[in-house]
């Protein structure tokens, strides 16, 4: 049977499928579940110091080809998260903390208090498009090459395990920003987040359905354009990338991987088929690599870019 894991910068995953950050929470248990159906790796919502309200309700909606959702997020604060970690440590599930703040600063400390918590990597989360006006986190800095430096090196400067810098696809060019997260200390580069705004309007009522009216789009529909850009991500930087947007089949994995992703999250593919995707995605990889008589899924990394 072919091997399946992967290395990231010294983390060790049995196999290269990581729930993705925000679909499924941060409780223990939940994620701890994911792990045992499958996961590689689980990564928990981002999460800042205070808990936050996020946006009223109706926050998310699906369709055949796409999902849309403005949490604006949402959840407890990073003392809250604690215990939950520790439930995924003991365990032994490989966990990324996603963080952010509303200073450069605090990103820092939050992110060095997940260190202390056990957690194997930090994910720098500038990339959420869901804010409410005024709020200078998330995409606000995700656009920008100079404060993605600046948020990168002070998040950097207060860890010692793997950072990660989770981009946002809604720039005119996403490799300057990678390049810059990379100069100032990123190990990884995950991407990418949700893109948009998107709008979803109720004909029958005359409204548009999300409270906050536009929303970050993810799933099946998004699988080309991110694909596309883990294919210049790879041209242009050497460090691991973990890509997502828009998986839902072991053949998309294959894709991704074929691109030049070192791994993969998995978002709203739990959405529409469960955590099972897991267990079924680790299938279907490993018979599609044993039938093509590939011994590892490393094998297959950039192979499209060789083309
Ligand atoms: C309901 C929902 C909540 C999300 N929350 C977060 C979050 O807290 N932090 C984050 O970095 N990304 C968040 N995302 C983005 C996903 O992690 C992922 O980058 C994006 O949805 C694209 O992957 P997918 O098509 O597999 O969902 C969220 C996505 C969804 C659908």
């Amino acid at each position: 049977m072919a091997d399946l894991s992967v290395n990231l910068c010294g983390i060790k995953l049995r196999n290269p499928t990581i729930l993705a950050s925000g679909v499924l929470g941060v409780s223990g248990d939940t994620m701890k579940r994911v792990y045992d159906i499958g996961a590689g790796a689980i990564t928990l919502k981002s999460i800042t110091n205070e808990a936050r309200k996020g946006h009223p309700g109706p926050v998310m909606l699906a369709t055949d080809h796409y999902f849309m959702n403005a949490v604006g997020l949402s959840g407890q604060g990073v003392e809250g998260v604690k215990d939950e970690v520790k439930i995924l440590k003991d365990a032994g599930v490989p966990v990324i903390a996603s963080v952010f703040a509303a200073s450069f600063e605090e990103c820092g400390d939050i992110a060095a208090r997940f260190e202390s918590y056990g957690v194997d990597a930090i994910e720098l989360n500038i990339s959420c498009p869901n804010l409410s006006a005024g709020e200078k986190f998330g995409v606000t800095i995700g656009t920008s090459c100079d404060l993605t430096a600046q948020n990168t090196a002070a998040v950097k400067k207060k860890t010692s395990i793997p950072l990660i810098v989770k981009l946002s696809p809604n720039v005119t060019d996403i490799v300057p920003i990678a390049k810059a997260a990379v100069d100032a200390g990123a190990d990884m580069i995950a991407a990418v987040n949700t893109f948009g705004p998107g709008l979803k309007i109720d004909i029958e009522a005359a409204r548009p359905v999300l409270s906050n009216k536009l929303g970050g789009v993810s799933g099946p529909g998004i699988l080309p354009l991110a694909l596309a850009i883990i294919w210049r991500l790879r041209q242009a930087i050497e460090v691991p990338i973990i890509a997502m947007g828009g998986i839902t089949k072991y053949e998309d994995v294959i894709e991704m991987m074929m691109a030049g992703a070192d791994a993969v999250a998995i978002g709203t593919g739990v959405y529409y088929s469960g955590i099972a995707i897991f267990r079924e995605l680790n299938i279907g990889l490993s018979d599609w690599l044993d039938s093509h008589g590939y011994q590892s899924i490393s094998e297959i990394k950039g192979l499209a870019q060789k083309a």
